[in-house]
């Protein structure tokens, strides 16, 4: 699977997630099995500016590449400006959304906005594509009605300004991310351009991700949600697709994985601002697990490294007890 120059190892993308795939979230994310890693959408505005906080979440570290750095924005000469700084960071690719429909971001012309402003979409993506050489990709939604129009046009404008790919999550503005992802809309896509189509929207089961090749033949599957807590539905979608056995993740792996989460986190945010934003991150990875929530009452509290590493290792065995019994 190639997007432009960039080759990947398999045909799995990680979503990206505003708040969650940050730097640790990515390098599991990656450790499990998937071919490229996303950032979260970032201010083309904030970069341009040069803001610390904007520009620190351009970090990254050897072992997530590739990476796919997300901007967003509404201005096609900041935007320009914002993807030169992004290709003169780590990011192997450089991706524009066009697809977020927060109101806070419609309401500046950006994200999904975008989408009933082809005129300026075109000139966005003619803009960055004129300022960088890396691959660059966008990311759409069904478009402002169910129709798919909206999607459908922009996707051969792309390909016609030199866009090396395209990922589609086919719901509408309105819809959020409320009812169903629209799955014929990346069928009807995949029909009309010769470059890559992703597809995204509502895989919950490494068999959806199939599922969702085999009906649309989407050359990619992007997963978001999917993957909170469960980094490993990327290693599960490759051995599907290669008609391999999937078998469910070790308990003891998993707990490993979320210390070395930990351990990443407070690397990267400091061990204060780290404890506060696994309190709520950490019971991803338990769902399902027995005593589950009382671990989860159990974190709500962390401040420390140590504290938190001795309450995983408590529950952990907690469980193995339990198992034994
Ligand atoms: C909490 C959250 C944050 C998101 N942030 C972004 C974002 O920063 N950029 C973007 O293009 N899409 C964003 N999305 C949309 C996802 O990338 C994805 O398109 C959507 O969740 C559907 O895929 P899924 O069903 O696999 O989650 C976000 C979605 C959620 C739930």
């Amino acid at each position: 699977m190639k997007i432009g120059s960039l080759t990947l190892d398999n045909i799995t993308i990680l979503a990206p997630l505003a708040g969650i795939t940050s730097l640790p979230f990515r390098v599991l994310a990656k450790e499990a099995g998937c071919a490229l890693v996303c950032t979260e959408m970032i201010s083309a505005n904030g970069l341009v500016r040069g803001s610390k906080k904007t520009k620190q979440m351009l970090e990254s570290l050897p072992e997530e590449k590739p990476l796919s750095v997300q901007i967003f924005g509404s201005d096609p000469a900041v935007m320009a400006e914002a993807a030169q700084i992004v290709e003169s960071s780590e990011a192997d690719l450089i991706d524009i959304n066009f697809g977020c429909a927060v109101k806070k971001v419609v309401k500046t012309g950006a994200g999904v906005a975008l989408m009933q402003r082809l005129d300026n979409a075109e000139a966005i993506i003619k803009a960055v594509r004129k300022a960088v050489d890396i691959p660059l990709t966008i990311k759409i939604r069904t478009g402002w009605d169910s129709s798919g129009k909206q999607a459908l046009k922009l996707s051969q404008l792309a390909e016609e300004c030199g866009v090396d790919a395209i990922a589609v999550h086919p719901r509408t503005a309105s819809q959020g991310f409320r009812g169903k992802a629209d799955w014929s809309i990346i069928t009807a896509i995949k029909k009309v351009i010769a470059i890559p189509v992703i597809g995204n929207g509502d895989i919950v089961t490494a068999k959806d991700a199939v599922e969702m090749q085999r009906i649309t033949g989407c050359d990619a599957i992007m997963i978001g949600r999917a993957a909170i807590g469960n980094p490993w539905i990327f290693s599960h979608v490759t051995a599907l697709i290669k008609g391999n056995d999937v078998s469910p993740v070790d308990i003891a792996h998993r707990f490993e994985v979320m210390i070395r989460y930990c351990k990443m986190s407070i690397q990267c945010f400091g061990e204060k601002n780290a404890c506060r934003i696994l309190r709520g991150r950490l019971g991803w990875f338990v769902k399902g697990l027995r005593f589950s929530s009382k671990f989860r009452e159990s974190i709500k509290r962390i401040s420390s490294e140590n504290e938190t590493i001795e309450l995983i290792k408590a529950y952990m065995e907690l469980l193995q007890q339990e198992k034994e019994i």
